[in-house]
């Protein structure tokens, strides 16, 4: 098993939501010129799950600020559905490592913050609010302050938050990083319910390589920095593709595993 060439443009049918086409950045405040990104091009296929990898400090969430218009670029084009982007991407939905909750609001209010800003009338955005926390586990908190509730419980909410205004691509920065290993795994297996049955694409960013090969599709390897694709690699395993545990124990996992380990030990140098 190994890496493919980063040569990839499209995969699959239909328009990819998302192109990354020869993306450069490099940071330059006058004083200092930080090259993170060089070149790098990929596309997301229509309800494709992507997790790209790389060492602490490659670049990974600059990237993902480039993606969606949070920062710019300093090279290359990034086209959503086709068209190259300006501002904030429509339909998309965006989660952090952090759960950025407002902490003087309830869960549900939390939940209907994305509804407010686009104006969807109350009984809808109250019925698509009800319907995710029954989805996510969380009915019965609806009027619980985030500080009384777990890590795990916050990030579901937050995941709700997410999804309310039914984006077709979530783009994830590390957004299980801290929460502890079963927790983890079941809101892993969630978002990958959550994403795959609503043909929703996803990019997820992350260091936890076990969490890119059993979440994805497709996992992109990239190097130090300034970053580029080391290594892409086309996740073929067998069984339900929503439940973490049976990625886990699937023949082939560990061996996409170790390759990804020795691509990221030699990107370190
Ligand atoms: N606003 C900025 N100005 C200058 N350098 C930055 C800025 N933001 C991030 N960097 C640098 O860019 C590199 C990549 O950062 P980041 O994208 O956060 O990495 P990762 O998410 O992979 O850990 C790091 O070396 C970081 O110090
Ligand atoms: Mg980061």
């Amino acid at each position: 098993m190994r890496g493919s060439a980063p040569s990839t443009l499209a995969a699959g049918s239909g328009v990819p939501p998302l192109v990354a086409d020869r993306v450069a950045k490099t940071y330059d405040d006058g004083r200092q010129v930080v090259p993170v990104i060089t070149e790098l091009t990929f596309s997301l296929s229509p309800g494709e799950i992507v997790s790209i990898v790389g060492p602490s400090g490659c670049g990974k969430t600059t990237l993902l600020n480039v993606l969606c218009g949070l920062i710019p670029l300093s090279a290359g084009q990034v086209r959503w559905y086709g068209t190259p982007l300006s501002g904030m991407p429509p339909k998309v939905g965006y989660m952090l490592q952090k759960d950025l909750l407002f902490p003087w609001r309830t869960a549900l209010a939390n939940v209907k913050l994305g509804t407010e800003i686009k104006k969807i009338p109350a009984r809808e955005a109250e019925e698509r609010s009800r319907s995710l926390f029954v989805q996510l586990g969380l009915a019965g908190f609806e009027n619980a302050y985030p500080a009384t509730l777990s890590g795990g419980m916050r990030q579901r909410v937050a995941l709700a938050r997410t999804l309310i205004n039914d984006p077709d691509v979530l783009l994830l920065d590390e957004p299980f990083a801290s929460l502890d290993f079963q927790t983890k795994l079941l809101i892993e297996s969630d978002t990958a319910r959550l994403a795959r049955a609503g043909h929703r694409s996803m990019l997820c960013i992350t260091h936890d390589i076990e969490e890119a090969v059993s979440l994805s599709d497709r996992v992109i390897v990239l190097s130090s920095r300034p970053t580029r694709i080391k290594s892409v690699y086309r996740i073929d395993i067998e069984g339900d593709r929503t439940d973490m545990m049976a990625a886990r124990e699937s023949r082939g996992f560990s061996e996409y595993v170790r390759c990804i380990w020795r691509d990221l030990e030699i990107a370190r140098h």
